[in-house]
């Protein structure tokens, strides 16, 4: 007897056993299909849910989705190796989609709609991540002591005349070493230890919060800083009369630094095909204004239109370096603000 037909016996017996036990046994000739899924690591906490349930509705795949911090996602990725569940990595900050594909933990994906929808200067240059969020971290300044005239470019922030009167993160912070990675990027190193050492003079108040500096500036504890536009746009919803504003930097010369949010299909992806499709879904207008509007950012794909609020504020010249440079360039930016005694 060959050893399929001893299989298929025992296997026999084994059911005659159960139905004698009175176990219920259904015999189908296909096993099951699968249902459709992908599943998703994400470091971002806004306005997903009705997002996912959209891409749900539209594809019928299943969304799963696991919360984390940037680190967190990135140490359990690496610690889960090929066993990982995790199909799709979302994060923020342009560093960080950086080190993740730097440490293998994102595959190339070849989309011509990810080409067509984000530009290229908010993708991964070997497509191992998307820009899916657009996050301009610009000049703020209090309406009432300031005139935007007063005002031009990040570096200009350190002329003497601003004095006492800057209030900045703290450089231990990611989207400051972004900027500094960018201006790097942008104007060599020995220029932008000038300008970080002409800030530093400046005795600027340092504060670990973007709300907190926006906060500062509107009780007059300073006049102007640097943080992203979302938040400014959280504090207006709340108080239309909130006395800041932005005041878009470099308009003349580089254009305002942009970071990101965005996303990558992991390297030991079980689910490839569903995770390129949710990527390409987030990429659409449609869903662009899901994932940006809950949290006043811009859309990477600018055929989007904006929130009403960031309207307001009228367009502006994005910087288009790379921002593959946050993450390139993000040990340089940490070594460089120690030299120049920005804490
Ligand atoms: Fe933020």
């Amino acid at each position: 007897m060959c050893m399929r037909h001893m299989f298929r016996q025992k296997a026999m017996l084994v059911l005659a056993i159960m139905a004698i036990l009175g176990v219920e046994v259904v015999l189908t000739t296909q096993p099951a299909a699968a249902a459709e899924v992908v599943v998703v690591y994400t470091a971002r906490h806004y306005g997903q849910e009705p997002l996912f349930e959209a891409f749900t509705k539209q594809t019928g795949i299943e969304m799963q989705s696991f919360d984390g911090s940037p680190s967190e996602l990135f140490e359990r990725l690496k610690a889960e190796g090929d066993k990982t569940p995790a199909d799709v990595l979302i994060s923020v900050d342009a560093g960080n989609l950086w080190n993740a594909a730097q440490a293998g933990l994102l595959a190339k994906i070849d989309s011509s709609a990810l080409q067509v929808n984000i530009p290229a200067h908010l993708r991964d240059p070997e497509n191992r991540w998307f820009g899916l969020s657009v996050r301009a971290r610009t000049i703020m300044y209090n309406t009432g002591k300031v005139k935007p005239e007063e005002l031009s470019t990040y570096e200009a922030l350190g002329d003497p005349k601003w004095k006492n009167r800057l209030c900045l993160r703290s450089s231990n912070h990611i989207y400051n070493q972004s900027l500094l990675a960018t201006m790097i990027k942008r104007f060599g190193e020995a220029k932008v230890e000038a300008i970080v050492r002409s800030l530093v003079a400046n005795n600027p108040t340092l504060i670990d919060s973007d709300t907190r500096i926006l906060e500062s500036i509107a009780a007059g504890e300073c006049d102007v800083g640097i943080t992203n536009s979302y938040y400014l746009g959280r504090l207006l919803a709340k108080d239309p009369n909130f006395p800041v504003a932005p005041f878009w930097a470099n308009q003349q010369t580089t254009g305002t630094h942009v970071n990101i949010s965005g996303a990558g299909v992991t390297a030991h992806a079980k689910h490839r095909a569903n995770a390129i499709k949710l990527i390409e879904f987030l990429s659409r207008p449609e869903a662009q204004q899901l994932l940006v509007n809950s949290n006043f950012e811009y859309p990477a794909n600018p055929q989007t239109p904006v929130h009403p609020l960031l309207a307001k504020w009228g367009p502006f010249k994005q910087d288009d370096i790379n921002v593959a440079a946050a993450g390139e360039l993000q040990a340089a930016a940490i070594k460089l603000a120690d030299r120049a005694g920005y804490k």
